[in-house]
């Protein structure tokens, strides 16, 4: 990717690729563009190159360790970073702790649940990190790092992290509460969902692939394996089996039956055979606007590694705090006193 890009005579701007001998006439067009194009654009890999350049190393070491220890923890790093990111931003502001005066974003309903010890994880790495750069990496960049590493190390792509978010001061429960899609949602209320981030509708078929790990309580997929009319008759019953009709809220199925702790197109081969766990995952593929995409997907795992790896840099640029907004939290959990 790095040399190559450096090589062809087009410069990224925002998120736009502009060629070179046109840039001169563009030019006060693109300053507009850049203020426009909000702090994504203020983003860049390097960012930590002198002040901490090891951080890249410390945080892939120790989600090396987690995932080797229980390959849960990638996935649960990786729902962590798409729940930040929707409420209020790339922003850490998902891992501050509830405080007397303040309700914070983890006792919504969309984060209770399985994949909670991740914030474990991120705390674990976050003191690592301190003892390496003190005081000088945000945990939404680590939450950032730990995301793109966690797909690496089951199997999928990697690329490289837009760095230099900064830390909320401030949780936002009403956000958390409103902006999560859940998974009974149909197919115009996902768009809309995603829409509303500035996020298009393929960022959604692709970033949905996220869900070829991990897992989910009966809760979430009981309405579609008892109710919906376009699930596999064979995927159905064998889930009702792992999922009362009533009861048994927490008992848990692979999002992905067929290669569940990999990163591949398994998720999309399922869809293909209407064998996707929650409703929200199967309306991608029911005969509306997205049916080719996800057939594409799941006949070409390279272009869905493709496209996940462009929209996860797309998700990250999501109204991130930078310059001297927020902080660098010390502690994840905590603002700084
Ligand atoms: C499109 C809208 C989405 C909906 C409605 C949705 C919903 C859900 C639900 C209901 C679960 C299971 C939670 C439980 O029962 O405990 C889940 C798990 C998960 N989601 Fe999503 N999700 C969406 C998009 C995404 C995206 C964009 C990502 C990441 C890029 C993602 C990553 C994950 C992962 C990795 C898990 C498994 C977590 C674990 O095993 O602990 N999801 N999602
Ligand atoms: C390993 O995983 C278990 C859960 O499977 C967890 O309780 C434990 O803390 C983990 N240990 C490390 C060193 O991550
Ligand atoms: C919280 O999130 C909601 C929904 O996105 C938004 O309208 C509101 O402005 C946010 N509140 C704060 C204080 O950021």
């Amino acid at each position: 990717m790095g040399p190559d890009s450096s090589r062809r005579q087009v410069v990224v701007v925002g998120r736009m690729a502009v060629p070179r001998r046109l840039l001169p006439m563009m030019m006060p067009a693109l300053a507009i563009l850049l203020v426009a194009g909000g702090a994504g654009a203020q983003l860049s890999p390097g960012f930590y190159s002198s002040s901490c350049p090891t951080v890249d190393g410390v945080v892939r070491q120790a989600m090396s360790q987690a995932v080797m220890n229980n390959s849960r923890s990638g996935a649960a790093i990786l729902r962590l970073f798409f729940h930040d990111c929707f409420v209020n931003g790339c922003d850490a502001s998902l891992l501050l702790d509830d405080t007397p005066t303040t309700p914070g974003e983890k006792s919504a309903g969309a984060n209770a649940g399985g994949s909670t010890f991740g914030f474990d994880l991120i705390d674990t790495i976050k003191t690592q990190v301190e003892a390496a750069c003190p005081a000088t990496v945000s945990c939404a960049d680590i939450l950032a790092l730990a995301a793109r590493d966690s797909v690496n190390l089951l199997g999928g792509p990697s690329w490289a992290v837009p760095l230099g978010r900064r830390d909320a001061t401030f949780p936002n429960a009403t956000g958390a509460a409103t902006d999560l899609p859940g998974p009974d949602s149909d197919l115009d209320t996902l768009v809309s969902a995603f829409a509303a981030k500035g996020l298009t509708s393929r960022d959604l078929a692709a970033l949905s692939g996220a869900h070829t790990v991990g897992m989910a309580r009966c809760l979430s997929f009981r309405t579609r394996v008892y109710c919906d009319a376009d699930v596999s008759a064979t995927f159905a019953a064998q889930m009702r089996g792992a999922c009362p009709s009533s009861g048994g809220d927490d008992a848990e199925a692979p999002l992905d039956a067929l290669t569940p702790g990999e990163f591949d197109n398994g998720y999309y081969r399922s869809l293909v055979t209407g064998a996707g766990l929650l409703h929200s995952d199967q309306v991608l593929f029911s005969n509306g606007p997205l049916d080719s995409l996800v057939r594409i997907y799941s006949n070409n795992g390279e272009a869905f590694s493709a496209d996940f790896a462009a929209s996860m840099v797309r998700l990250g640029n999501v109204s991130p705090l930078t310059g001297s907004a927020g902080e660098i939290r010390i502690n994840c959990r905590k603002v700084n006193s």
